[in-house]
């Protein structure tokens, strides 16, 4: 098992990874100091999966469980769903010592956690990430939330968790499509900050489709560092945290022209870093050599590459020009130097769509 820490002062916290180390969760909340009882928040997918183990090993460990269940999808992270967590919460007298815990992808964890952050002005809660994605991303450094009709993520709050707990095996029953758009983000930060990482993939990306345990486990002990020391440097994403949405101007908004049902958020976001890369090299900031690197990753990795031909430019570029990082016409957007190295520049949506439609 590898252990990290998040060091934020008071709100700082580990992240356990390893394989199998689930049913020694009920240790990793006492060594955290937590008590009570603790409400498991999942869905119906998961919990056949694994609600049992962690509620045994939870008992085990002296906690009463009370299982939350919300319904399953991106479509199900609404505030809707936030009343059905905080019912149970009420109903069953949860006290501000008690703890929430998120056991599922990046839409449980967000939800959880901001049920987490509202319920009594904050308890405490804890991250068991699911899928590769909330694995490598969204467990790590407290953005909570969830969307309204008009946006994604629109209503939310930074509240950093206690723990997160990581166990590889829980990805062998993640669909491969699910575990293939979690390494985008995976890609994302060997291109943002890690030459060696991306280098590694180049080497041993099929060593994580096929799940190799050990190369998973340090796989995602770099990504977790590489986030946890942007959010550490940048925790409210003031400035530089925004490097964390390299490929992401134009992957949100592919997702958002294709209505959020034709693409999975990774698999955008491979579109979006192989196009952030071409510009990048259209401007003059990164070399052809690490652009062809760049692509061929994405590639490699089974992920998409390119714009679908039905796709509008036009469509694509209203669509960034309402993302919440527009500002005065131009948009913040992240360029790569080459491989582990970034740089922001503002660019005018013309600008991008030269890029796009090369
Ligand atoms: N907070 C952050 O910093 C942050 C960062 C990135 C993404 N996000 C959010 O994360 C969400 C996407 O997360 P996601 O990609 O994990 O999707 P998800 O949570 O929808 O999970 C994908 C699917 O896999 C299922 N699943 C989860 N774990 C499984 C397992 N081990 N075995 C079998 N099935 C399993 C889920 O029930 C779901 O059907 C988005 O809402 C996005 O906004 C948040
Ligand atoms: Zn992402």
């Amino acid at each position: 098992m590898q252990t990290l820490n998040v060091n934020l002062g008071t709100r700082s916290y580990p992240i356990h990874i390893g394989a199998g180390i689930l049913p020694r969760i009920g240790e990793f909340l006492q060594q955290a100091g937590l008590r009570g009882k603790v409400a498991v928040v999942t869905n119906p997918t998961v919990a056949p999966l694994y609600l049992q183990s962690v509620t045994d090993a939870l008992t085990g460990a002296g906690y009463g469980v009370i299982p939350v269940l919300i319904p399953d999808g991106e479509e199900f992270k609404t505030v809707q769903s936030l009343q059905i967590i905080y019912d149970r919460l009420i109903a069953e007298r949860l006290e501000r010592k008690s703890c929430v815990l998120a056991l599922g992808g990046g839409v449980v964890g967000d939800m959880a956690g901001f049920a987490a952050a509202t319920y009594l002005r904050g308890v405490p809660y804890v991250q068991v990430p699911t899928t590769l994605l909330a694995q490598v991303d969204s467990s790590v450094g407290g953005k909570t939330g969830v969307n309204h009709a008009d946006g994604k993520n629109l209503i939310g709050a930074f509240y950093q968790p206690q723990l997160v707990v990581i166990d590889v095996t829980m990805l062998r029953t993640l669909p491969r499509r699910e575990l293939v758009a979690g390494l985008a983000e995976v890609i994302k930060y060997g291109i943002i900050e890690d030459a060696q990482l991306f280098a590694l993939l180049e080497q041993k990306i099929a060593g994580l489709t096929q799940l190799d345990e050990a190369l998973l486990i340090d796989t995602i002990a770099t990504s977790c560092a590489i986030k946890a020391r942007v959010v550490e440097a940048d925790e409210r994403e003031d400035d530089y945290r925004a490097v964390l949405n390299f490929g992401h101007t134009i992957g949100h908004a592919l997702e958002a022209v294709t209505g959020y049902t034709e693409f999975l958020h990774g698999e955008a976001v491979g579109v979006g870093m192989a196009k952030a890369a071409a510009l990048s090299a259209r401007q003059g900031f990164c070399d052809g050599e690490s652009l062809r690197r760049i692509v061929q990753l994405i590639k490699q990795a089974g992920l998409p590459s390119a714009i679908p031909a039905n796709v509008s430019m036009t469509g694509l570029i209203q669509a960034m020009e309402v993302d919440k990082k527009a500002a005065g016409g131009k948009i913040k957007f992240v360029m790569c130097e080459g491989i582990g190295k970034t740089r922001f520049h503002w660019l005018a949506p013309q600008e991008i769509l030269s890029a796009l439609a090369g």
